[in-house]
């Protein structure tokens, strides 16, 4: 499974980056918003330190709008990934867009039969968003496991990029799944690395190693 980092923020990403862990980088307008950066300059930055798919969301809503603004973003890196909403113009601008050979996400899908949709519109990604599902008490991670089921019944290509990642075991299960991604916060990601076993083991290890004869 693919890991993706769901930030704008480029000391994070500069960091993760540095494991040689990360596949690549989902950003929003919420997080661009927490920046001090233009949006522009955030991408053409996270380009250069991660080589994998960039998501850069347009904020049009209209089909033709959508089409306009992912011009120049397209144009920063051939890494970005057009993000667009799962609405009739956004479905409309994803295939019109795949069309054109560019890569795109189709953000907050919140059902299976909007992913179906989404696949049918040559989406390069499906971006099902488990957190907030589970936040209004219905199962996020049934829908990760629907819509892989349904795209392998139909070998859609279509990648299953579980978003509204909130703890390890969201990435874990997605895993589970068969989701092809998981975007997840930077505290999560460090989050992954953890286990007091092995802090414990470890620190024995060298208390002992200390002991040993040279
Ligand atoms: C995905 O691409 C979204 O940016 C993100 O995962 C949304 O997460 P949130 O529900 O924690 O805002």
């Amino acid at each position: 499974m693919k890991i993706f980092l769901d930030t704008a923020n480029l000391q994070e990403i500069k960091e993760a980056a540095a494991t040689g862990l990360i596949d690549g980088v989902t950003t929003n307008p919420s997080l661009v918003a927490k920046e001090s950066r233009s949006f522009h300059e955030i991408l053409k930055e996270v380009c250069t330190l991660v080589d994998g798919s960039v998501s850069a969301e347009v904020i049009a809503t209209d089909f033709e709008g959508m089409m306009k603004e992912a011009q120049p973003l397209a144009a920063i890196h051939k890494n970005i990934t057009i993000k667009v909403p799962l609405t009739p113009d956004g479905l409309r601008a994803c295939k019109a867009l795949a069309k054109e050979g560019k890569k795109v996400n189709v953000t907050l899908c919140f059902s299976a039969s909007q992913a179906l949709l989404a696949a049918k519109a040559g989406a390069t990604f499906i971006s099902p968003f488990v957190g907030r599902l589970d936040d209004i008490s219905e199962n996020g991670m049934n829908l990760i496991k629907d819509i892989v089921h349904i795209y392998k019944n139909y070998g859609f290509k279509t990648e299953v990029l579980a978003a509204s990642i909130r703890h390890p075991m969201h990435v874990v299960e997605a895993a589970l799944a068969g989701a092809h991604v998981s975007t997840m916060p930077y505290k999560v990601f460090q989050m992954l690395f953890k286990h007091p076993l092995t802090d414990k083991g470890l620190e024995q290890f060298l208390a002992d190693a200390k002991k040993a004869k040279n």
